[in-house]
């Protein structure tokens, strides 16, 4: 084994030495600490403001104790969390600069080997994120997903059935009592959201890339072989270190592919696309929004878990999770990747089962055949536009019809209730101004709810188009991401109430029926539309974030640094 990282600390005589050292021992630690064993970092994601996080503590302990059995030690560190549930305006903001933080911290301490703990949606790719940037042995383990929900005898979901109930609500079909009684019942365990929403799509994006030990994607939180796979994951890192094992031998473009095949197979989130390209971006590996459209063509939806389908993450994983669905796939997928624990795809998954075909259908019987997140084309969207067909109203994605144009959230919260508002059931709804730079983070307003004067009338899907993200756990017949965004001068906006748009899902097509002229007169007269803020974080990524198509990273981010830091701070 050659010389760790941690040595250049703690491997000196001199006065740095003793200052790594010494400052240490203030904790309890014995000289032989130092010896040259593997330093490990666990990466904690934990707060109490991250709710689907707060049991990360625990998962840390599990780690600890495997590193120590493997000869290792291990120093847990928090970094920025970011949870769904309460910050503002979007956590979506804050992801670039949590990787700054997880970077930054990596690189400037005495660590050989990261195992990230994260578990909430943007703590995922935050983390990964940033240890992409640093490239050290590092290993996964997410803090999986809460118990199914129960309520009068049904189960119900993170979010999905919240999109539902409120929808509900709002046209009269449910009292404000109905709706308060299953707020006990949504969130009745640690975890994340037990939907097959953004955090459950990148635990499985983790292991299908490789980066968290077989098996472990679907582990509920409270279940103890999840705290079994976080004292495992200790040990293994110990070994990664030892070997030399980095992200870069792991994250080659044959495992960001075969992410994006199982993402098609699991009816993932839409948000997997931003943080896939972002974390392959630091990992300078070329990936486009296109590679999603074609390696998702022909992929077939096999996980029956809503917001898509009908179950939840409970049952999901005693389904048979990741592996059956990979096992599955193994025609489709490149079989020499490797996971964290030194074996190839094939090694891992060639033997793994399916319990329930309920759950986990058949290659044979397919939820749908063709279900990947789409990417679409057009004069609307020139640089590209995504939809999740397994999550639409099948009738709605061929459909062409009047626009209803609300220039900015401000104006649709005001006018959406409205009784006379002018807007049609054929009408394509449009949202201008939720794009990265224009809102500014890009929050999950793609879904936004339907006029109150439809739903009264029983309407439940519209077409809803805009620069803005969705929740993973949101359905609908929804066209998100829209690029360029229309605070930037997207064609986005120029749309006008009563313009043709066109939505072609056979064609892949988004197109505004409106002359090039009358275009470019609605141009001439067009001014840029960024928020106002002078100072902050706020103002580095208003100045700094690429468009959706290429993964919302902060341009000066995208990149290696490594490990490497030439100056002493004594
Ligand atoms: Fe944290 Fe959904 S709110 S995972
Ligand atoms: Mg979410």
């Amino acid at each position: 084994m050659k010389q760790l990282r941690s040595q250049e600390w703690f491997g000196r005589k001199d006065k740095s030495g003793f200052i790594a050292r010494s400052w240490l021992k203030n904790q309890g630690l014995p000289n032989d600490a130092f010896d040259g064993r593997p330093v490990i970092g666990i990466c904690n994601t934990w707060s109490e403001l991250t709710p689907c996080n707060a049991h990360l503590r625990d998962l840390a302990e599990q780690v600890k104790m495997g590193v120590l059995e493997a000869g290792g030690i291990a120093f847990e560190f928090p970094v920025m969390s970011l949870g769904e549930a309460l910050m503002k305006p979007t956590t979506m903001l804050f992801r670039n600069l949590a990787s700054m933080d997880v970077e930054e911290s990596i690189r400037g301490n005495p660590i050989d080997g990261v195992v990230i703990l994260a578990n909430c949606d943007k703590t995922t790719p935050a983390c990964l994120m940033g240890a992409a940037s640093v490239n050290l042995p590092t290993l996964v383990v997410s803090g999986g997903p809460m118990l199914n929900g129960k309520h009068h005898g049904k189960d119900i979901g993170s979010g999905t059935d919240l999109w539902k109930f409120s929808e509900d609500l709002r046209a009269g079909i449910i009292t404000q009592s109905q709706f308060d009684q299953s707020e006990n019942d949504m969130s009745r365990s640690p975890g994340a959201c037990n939907t097959m929403g953004t955090a459950s799509t990148l635990a499985c994006m983790v292991e299908a890339l490789g980066l968290s030990l077989p098996g472990s994607a679907a582990i509920p939180a409270v279940d103890a072989n999840r705290r079994r796979v976080s004292r495992l994951s200790g040990r293994r890192i110990v070994e990664m270190v030892k070997q030399d094992y980095k992200l870069s031998d792991i994250l080659i473009r044959q495992a960001f592919e075969n992410a994006i095949i199982v993402n098609a197979a699991i009816g993932g989130s839409t948000n997997f696309i931003l943080h896939l390209l972002a974390i392959a971006g630091r990992m300078e590996i070329p990936l486009t929004l296109d590679d999603f459209d074609h390696l998702s063509q022909n992929i077939p939806l096999l996980v029956n878990l809503k917001p898509s389908g009908q179950y939840l993450m409970e049952d999901f994983y005693y389904a048979g999770g990741v592996p059956a669905v990979i096992n599955q796939l193994l025609d489709k997928l490149h079989l020499d990747t490797r996971n964290v624990n030194g074996l190839t795809l094939s090694e891992n998954y060639s033997r793994s089962e399916t319990y329930n075909p309920q759950v986990i259908t058949p290659r044979s019987k397919p939820l749908q055949e063709n279900a990947g997140t789409m990417v679409l084309r057009g004069n609307l969207c020139p640089d590209g536009a995504i939809i999740k067909p397994s999550a639409a109203t099948f009738q709605l994605l061929n459909h062409k019809a009047r626009a209803f144009v609300f220039e900015n959230i401000e104006e649709y919260n005001h006018r959406i209730n409205d009784p006379d508002l002018p807007v049609a059931e054929n009408d394509i709804l449009v949202l201008k101004g939720a794009g990265p730079r224009g809102y500014p983070g890009m929050p999950e307003v793609g879904n936004f709810g339907l006029p109150l004067k439809l739903l009264k009338r029983g309407v439940r899907d519209m077409i809803r188009i805009s620069d803005g993200r969705m929740s993973g756990t949101a359905f609908g017949t929804i066209v998100l991401h829209v690029s360029p965004e229309s605070s930037v001068g997207g064609p986005l906006a120029l749309v006008q109430t009563g313009d043709i748009i066109e939505l072609s899902c056979e064609r892949r097509e988004l197109t505004l029926h409106v002359s090039e002229e009358e275009l470019l007169r609605r141009r001439a007269q067009w001014q840029p539309d960024l928020p106002d803020y002078p100072r902050g974080y706020a103002n580095l990524y208003i100045r700094t974030v690429q468009q959706a198509n290429l993964g919302a990273d902060l341009d000066f981010l995208i990149g290696q640094s490594g490990t490497d830091i030439k100056r002493e701070p004594h």
